[in-house]
């Protein structure tokens, strides 16, 4: 995107001119303070000349060249704007700065997004839906080395395991197997896949060593013991709801803050106590809902790609935000090209669960468009995704995302490719300036 494009955007999101810095240098360094006189003191970020890193100068003076993380390894920065949130629960609960949380994506990201979150005073998540007990360690202790002290939010899923009907699973197999013909693949040859665990007592143990701040559950709550022992490990525990029952049961089952999830969102739904597709709200709708319903604080989930989505879901009543597409756009992300693809041409999300089984928001591609979006023989979830496995692989291979979840959510045609760190003071900066406006800040 060039700069007056870049600018233009920003500018929708509530920036004005006025920046301390010369315009030539706007496009790149978006999150960097408005000029001092203009707004409170405490409502710019500072960087003292002794905390600057020598990376940052430079950056300064080369204003073409793009900004990354790794240039603020090493470097304090100063963050003062996190006084202006005139709702400081989730921020007080969390320690942070900004009442952005950046959603955990299994498969779609590593420490390095969170890292660059972090350290721009958001929350950082890891998510563990798909890691192993080590590599959940060691994306764990990588974190920590590369922004020590800010607190970290381990995700996990809560599903019920799969029962395996061999009716459905042959029903299911006998509709894939035209794919496997047509790529030449042996129908009876099983790919390994990489699973989808849920939450149980030794993941558990793994997280009462690590001590992660903030534990996030998906689908639901695990059982109360295992709530219990998370609780006692000193973290904070949040979950998400798609509905005002499911909220009200994670209140009172001892979450501190619960995630609204609109429909909107990219990737499954977290729905838990309903299967039904109709108890699935926007997040305009349902946000302010939840927060009628329960005493927690709300973050508000799905459809929030920019600063405008972002004030509008906090005057909704949401005390935070809970961001994933728009972080997909981040170079830090790891997606396959195809899905980047996607992301950049804008393609319709659509709900389905042919992909894995249960309900999620991805780029409609060949497989939902010719099974789907929505089978009722398609095994339980994560199964289905299984039986696709070689199917994606092959067609990945040859550089196409026909076979595999690209997961996003319909706020994907705002995303914007810029590193995390930039991102998230973007978005920061972006709604509380339109809060300002609004009166509201
Ligand atoms: C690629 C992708 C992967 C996701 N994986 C997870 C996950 O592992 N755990 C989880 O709790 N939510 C997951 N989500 C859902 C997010 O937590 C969040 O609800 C969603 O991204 C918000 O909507 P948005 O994408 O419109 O911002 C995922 C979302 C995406 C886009």
């Amino acid at each position: 995107m060039g700069r007056e494009a870049r600018e233009r955007r920003f500018r929708r999101w509530g920036h004005q001119p006025g920046w301390v810095l010369p315009r030539a240098i706007f496009a790149t360094l978006a999150f960097f303070p408005k000029a001092p006189q203009k707004r409170p003191k405490a409502d710019f970020v500072t960087f003292s000349k002794a905390n600057l890193g020598g990376s940052i100068i430079r950056h300064l003076r080369d204003a073409n060249r793009p900004f990354t993380n790794a240039e603020f390894a090493g470097s304090e920065i100063s963050i003062e704007s996190q006084s202006m949130w005139t709702d400081r629960r989730l921020l007080d609960l969390f320690g942070i700065a900004h009442p952005i949380v950046q959603a955990p994506m299994a498969g779609a990201m590593d420490t390095a997004l969170a890292v660059g979150v972090a350290r721009a005073g958001g929350l950082a998540s890891l998510p563990g839906g798909m890691l192993s007990h080590e590599q959940l360690r060691d994306q764990t202790e990588k974190f920590r080395a590369e922004a020590p002290g800010k607190p970290l939010n381990l995700n996990f899923f809560t599903h019920k395991p799969p029962v395996h009907n061999n009716a459905r699973a042959n029903a299911w197999h006998n509709k894939l197997v035209p794919y496997y013909e047509e790529f030449g693949l042996d129908s009876n040859v099983q790919v390994p896949t990489r699973n989808r665990a849920a939450f149980d007592g030794t993941m558990c143990t793994v997280v009462e060593q690590l001590k992660p701040e903030i534990v996030s559950f998906h689908y639901g709550l695990p059982e109360a013991t295992l709530v219990k022992r998370v609780k006692d490990a000193g973290c904070k525990i949040i979950a998400s709801a798609t509905t005002s029952d499911e909220a009200r049961f994670l209140e009172d089952n001892g979450c501190h803050a619960v995630i609204a999830q609109g429909v909107e969102a990219g990737g499954h739904r977290g729905m838990f106590l309903s299967n039904e597709i109709t108890t699935q709200l926007g997040t305009f709708a349902l946000v302010p809902q939840i927060a009628d319903a329960i005493e927690l604080p709300v973050i508000a989930s799905g459809g929030i790609g920019d600063a405008r989505g972002v004030a509008a879901a906090l005057l909704l009543g949401a005390a935070a935000v809970q961001i994933g597409t728009a972080y997909l756009f981040c170079p830090e992300a790891k997606i396959t090209s195809p899905h980047r693809t996607a992301l950049k041409s804008g393609g319709a999300t659509v709900l389905t669960n042919v992909l894995t089984g249960r309900l999620a928001r991805g780029f409609v591609n060949r497989i939902i468009r010719e099974l789907g979006p929505i089978s009722d023989t398609v095994p339980d979830f994560p199964l289905a995704s299984a039986a696709l496995a070689p199917l994606h692989e092959k067609a990945q291979a040859g550089g196409s995302g026909d076979f595999s979840a690209m997961w996003a959510g319909e706020a994907a045609p705002l995303g914007i490719e810029m590193p995390a760190f930039e991102l998230t003071q973007a978005l920061a900066e972006g709604a509380q300036d339109l809060l300002r406006k609004t009166g509201k800040n």
